[in-house]
């Protein structure tokens, strides 16, 4: 696909590469796919670009008998509404597997305004919902109330919390730790930037660099977070956890400047899971990393920043799951 394109898709969408990414034009043929999407549907690039999804996906229908959109990307290339966070369960008729995924939808105008392109993004939620069903249903619906909040008020945050959710709980289980870690792992991910809550919209989505006033400020949020979870019940872990993700493995980070083994496990699993998404996501002040540039970064940031043993799980893990790096 047009190097252009791709680049005007990225300053459109917030979605990190770990997240699927389809792109079809005005006539639902498929321009792009990239390499998570590929993975999560088990097929290649050659296998779908050019075809229409309709008739790769949908026996050629956009609605089904009862008049529903059979997928949020058609929706959205049909009414030109773009979809947030829906949860959809999709099929690939290829390889008749049944995947529930977290979808959001974009638009892509021409110079005149009118839809190019619709871009949908896929990410896997099938664990999220096993380990859901291990927990307390009340505290996981406070939980969700939270991340609900946080999204309405910044977008990126809350893609970002899922995604980072998403590395955090595959990582778990590439470390082959316990399912009450797993579990951990995958709370922490949800929850982790709550207490951005308390800073404001102007500080979060300011493009260029924060003035050092600001940096105090946003240097809150792992507390605050701490402090706003440590009223639930059942969640004391979760709390630290969240409490120390930017502290950094060499002492220099924050709130308390903990070094090395200091700080809790998950949470130096979560300061890498965080970078990762965040240098390769779109963000209002620069452009995505590409998945290699990322892990050269945390490779070199390794036993600095970040845990240098868990860097190198993550990064096996990484090579693992995109051939390309
Ligand atoms: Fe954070």
């Amino acid at each position: 696909m047009d190097h252009n394109v791709l680049a005007r898709i990225a300053a459109v969408i917030q979605s990190s590469s770990v997240q699927g990414w389809l792109v079809i034009d005005r006539d639902f043929n498929v321009v792009h796919a990239n390499e998570a999407y590929c993975q999560l549907w088990k097929t290649e690039p050659d296998e779908v670009i050019g075809q229409c999804i309709l008739n790769l996906f949908f026996n050629g229908k956009k609605q089904d008998e009862r008049g529903q959109y059979v997928g949020p990307l058609v929706e959205t290339m049909d009414t030109g509404r773009e979809i947030s966070l829906m949860e959809v369960c999709v099929t690939n008729n290829y390889h008749e597997a049944n995947i529930w995924c977290l979808a959001n939808t974009y638009i892509l105008r021409d110079a005149e305004g009118r839809m190019e392109y619709a871009v949908g993004t896929y990410l896997p939620i099938d664990k999220f919902k096993v380990i859901e069903r291990r927990l307390d249903s009340i505290n996981l619906n406070i939980i969700k109330a939270f991340c609900k909040a946080i999204g309405v008020r910044d977008a990126y945050t809350k893609q970002h919390s899922e995604s980072v959710a998403y590395l955090m709980v595959e990582l778990a289980e590439f470390m082959n730790l316990s399912p009450d870690d797993v579990t951990k792992a995958y709370l922490a991910g949800i929850v982790h930037d709550v207490g951005k809550i308390g800073v404001p919209e102007k500080i979060l989505g300011k493009p260029g660099r924060l003035s050092d006033e600001e940096f105090e400020i946003i240097k809150c949020h792992p507390v605050k977070g701490s402090e706003i979870l440590a009223e639930i019940d059942g969640l004391g872990t979760v709390t630290n956890i969240v409490r120390h993700h930017h502290e950094r493995y060499d002492g220099r980070g924050y709130p308390e400047g903990l070094a090395g083994e200091d700080i809790p496990f998950l949470s130096r699993m979560l300061s890498i899971c965080d970078a990762f998404d965040a240098m390769t996501s779109k963000r209002c002040y620069r452009d995505p990393y590409t998945t290699t540039q990322a892990v050269a970064e945390i490779r070199r940031c390794a036993g600095l920043q970040f845990d240098p043993q868990i860097s190198e799980s993550f990064i096996k893990f990484i090579r693992g799951q995109f051939k390309q790096v």
